[in-house]
């Protein structure tokens, strides 16, 4: 920064690299700034001539930004439903859609003080596993992911909330890993097509948790192998938006009891509740 370490100053200079680049870049100037001071936007607007230290680290992370890789990388913090967790290159970056999943599993638990165990396939960062956790406080979690990075995330979130007594990390490949008895199946599962095509930024995130096979949907189809087999009772799932006539015809000549596709708020179809049996 040349032009003095004022947080005015560095606003305005911190805006200038990133305009070329970055939409909105005077906003995610200050929210750069805000996460290097760790401070509100109330504090920023009215400290405007406080000086700002460690002008190194910031300008390291505004060079990350103009190279385009995710602000949540960039400060290891991403917001989901409400809540703060931890986040790193090796776990995807939660997104706004998957919080109705939780609503939807939310909906169709009838009780939420039962014991129940849950399982889900792709932890990820463990943002869903942990949200439905705080909700179903007797619930018990089994959490597998392929990716040992993305378990480390997802250890270290569950730490952040005090679950470890509830959530168990397994390492492995859908159910395998996964013997117990299971009430309920979450799962985000990869769902795009090895060959889409994609906006620049995903490329800094983890392709193992973006492409689910040469339509996309193959390891959706897995896992409902393994729903039917297994007769778990209730399996939501997150899907791509083409995806639901190709799920309703891979189920057509099963038997269950109840299949319910969600929007997501743009009316997206986003995902889906199979329930075996009533
Ligand atoms: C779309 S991400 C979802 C992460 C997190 N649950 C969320 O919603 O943000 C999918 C996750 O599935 C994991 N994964 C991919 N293939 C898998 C497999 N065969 N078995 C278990 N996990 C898998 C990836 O490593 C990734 O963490």
């Amino acid at each position: 920064m040349s032009s003095g370490s004022l947080v005015k100053n560095v606003l305005k200079e911190i805006t200038a690299i990133l305009n070329p680049v970055i939409p909105r870049a005077s906003r995610e100037a200050q929210l750069l700034l805000m996460a290097h001071l760790q401070c509100d936007e109330l504090w920023l607007i009215t400290n405007q001539n406080t000086e700002v230290k460690e002008l190194e680290k910031l300008c390291e992370w505004v060079k990350r930004r103009a190279e385009n890789e995710p602000f949540e990388y960039i400060t290891n913090r991403v917001s989901f439903y409400s809540r703060e967790f931890y986040i790193t290159k090796g776990a995807l970056i939660p997104r706004p859609e998957t919080e109705i999943l939780i609503d939807e599993v939310i909906k169709n638990v009838s009780n939420p003080h039962a014991e129940m165990t849950f399982a889900e396939v792709g932890v990820g960062s463990g943002i869903i596993s942990i949200m439905l956790a705080l909700h179903f406080p007797h619930a018990k979690f089994i959490a597998v992911d392929i990716s040992p990075a993305a378990l480390e995330v997802a250890k270290i979130n569950i730490k952040k909330f005090s679950l470890q007594e509830r959530i168990e990390l397994r390492l492995g490949s859908l159910l395998e890993p996964v013997t117990e008895q299971i009430d309920y199946l979450v799962s985000n599962p990869p769902y795009i097509a090895k060959d889409a095509q994609l906006e620049s930024n995903l490329s800094y995130e983890p392709q193992n948790a973006l492409f689910g096979g040469n339509i996309g949907d193959e390891i959706i189809q897995e896992l409902l192998n393994d729903v039917l087999r297994l007769r778990i009772n209730l399996f939501t799932c997150e899907i791509g938006y083409d995806q639901q006539d190709r799920i309703t015809n891979y189920l057509q000549n099963e038997k269950f009891e109840k299949l319910a596709f969600y929007k997501d708020l743009s009316g997206f179809d986003r995902g889906f509740t199979l329930r075996i049996q009533d």
